[in-house]
């Protein structure tokens, strides 16, 4: 485990045209921040913003121009102050006139992306969205556990957009029927970044599943997940030496050619593989149990995510987590708020009824959220 570093907190939110804000300078910095308001107030659009704070396009999978308010200039920026525990820091990000991406700054200074933000502050979230996560497309659950893998292991974002790069380009030599010699050179590439990607996601998910089950004491009421990472390469992984399955996976490459074609995409790889959930206690497939036991699952695995990301960086994650405590009783709520406490990182919450978030304790800060202001209750 490495050296506990201290924990980054978000002391003030300064949104510029973003979604429903025109403007808004919100002072935080509780380690428990609720948002409490009427349905469409503008609490998601909140924790969304936090979430842009990180890689790829936050917790709605939005646009840039969705997130840009729709009587607004057409650009937005979020600015966060950081509090790391050793000194301020300056996070910002926003769609500037003529930019293709978004902008990332740090202290101001702009960065390559928002990966650069990963060097200090981690985010996960649980939100209404997610809670197909089990019974929707494999797709989900691989981008689910590539966000994870990133937290603990920032090359793993270059690794998986140069693989889909290379798959992109092999899909297209085939239908314009490009020459051995050319797919050749695109299979070994393949091969080289989709074994990597499969190797760091095997590795993440096998200490993901080990630490479910040792801390599942520590997170009841909600159950363990027990994780196995499905797919052809991915199971000769775990049995035969790199070496082997590289040979293997660029011949069935090779050997799959025609059949690739006719189906307009590339079959075998990690790109077609799933990530299978069963519930720890029940060892029934998450998929078959019943909707209030999903959703129990997923925040026992989100919680055990921040809880691996916590032990591997030493820094607990920043958590957002939206209209979950709704669904809860008294007590599974109580017990909610007691393991964020226990994860350590910044925590910010939503919900319609401020008495859900009664339990919350000592040195948590509610916020009242209407029709685009944001008031310390
Ligand atoms: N680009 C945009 N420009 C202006 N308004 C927007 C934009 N995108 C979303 N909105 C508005 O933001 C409002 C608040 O949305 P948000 O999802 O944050 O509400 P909420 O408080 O989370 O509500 P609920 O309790 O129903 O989840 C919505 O009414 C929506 O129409
Ligand atoms: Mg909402």
């Amino acid at each position: 485990m490495a050296a506990s570093l201290p924990r980054p907190r978000i002391l003030r939110l300064r949104l510029q045209d973003f979604r429903s804000y025109p403007r808004l300078d919100l002072p935080l910095g509780a380690c428990l921040t609720a948002f409490c308001g009427p349905n469409g107030a503008g609490k998601t659009n909140l924790l969304e913003a936090i979430s842009l704070l990180s890689p790829g396009r936050g917790l709605r999978r939005a646009t840039l121009t969705a997130l840009a308010r729709r009587e607004g200039p057409g650009t937005f920026s979020i600015l966060a102050d950081l509090d790391t525990g050793t000194g301020p820091l300056a996070l910002a990000t926003g769609l500037v006139p003529d930019e293709a991406g978004r902008e990332c700054r740090i202290d101001r200074e702009p960065v390559s992306s928002a990966m650069r933000f990963l060097d200090h502050l981690t985010l996960l979230w649980l939100t209404p969205d997610q809670d197909g996560l089990f019974r929707g497309p494999a797709g989900d659950r691989r981008r689910f556990l590539d966000r994870l893998v990133l937290a603990v292991d920032s090359a793993h974002g270059s690794r998986v957009s140069s693989f889909e790069t290379a798959l992109r380009h092999r899909n297209r030599l085939l239908e314009e029927g490009g020459g051995p010699r050319w797919l050749d050179a695109i299979e070994q590439e393949i091969v080289e970044l989709g074994t990597a990607v499969a190797a760091a996601r095997a590795e993440t998910v096998a200490r993901l599943d080990a630490l479910a089950e040792r801390d599942a004491a520590l997170m009841a009421p909600f159950p363990f997940a027990r994780l196995t990472l499905e797919g052809e390469l991915e199971q000769r992984l775990g049995s035969m030496a790199a070496g082997s399955v590289e040979d293997w996976y660029r011949a069935a490459l090779r050997d799959g050619r025609a059949r690739d074609r006719a189906a307009g995409r590339t079959l075998i790889g990690p790109q077609a593989s799933d990530l299978a959930v069963l519930h720890g206690p029940k060892g029934e497939p998450a998929a078959t149990c019943s909707t209030g036991e999903q959703k129990a699952l997923l925040l026992g695995l989100i919680l055990a995510q921040a809880r691996l990301i916590g032990q591997m960086r030493g820094q607990p994650p920043m958590l957002l987590v939206d209209e979950v405590a709704a669904h809860l009783d008294a007590e599974r709520r109580a017990a909610l708020y007691r393991i964020l406490r226990m994860l350590g990182g910044q925590v910010f919450l939503s919900g319609t009824d401020p008495l859900l978030f009664e339990a919350l304790g000592e040195g948590a800060s509610l916020m009242m959220v209407r029709d685009g202001s944001v008031v310390d209750a």
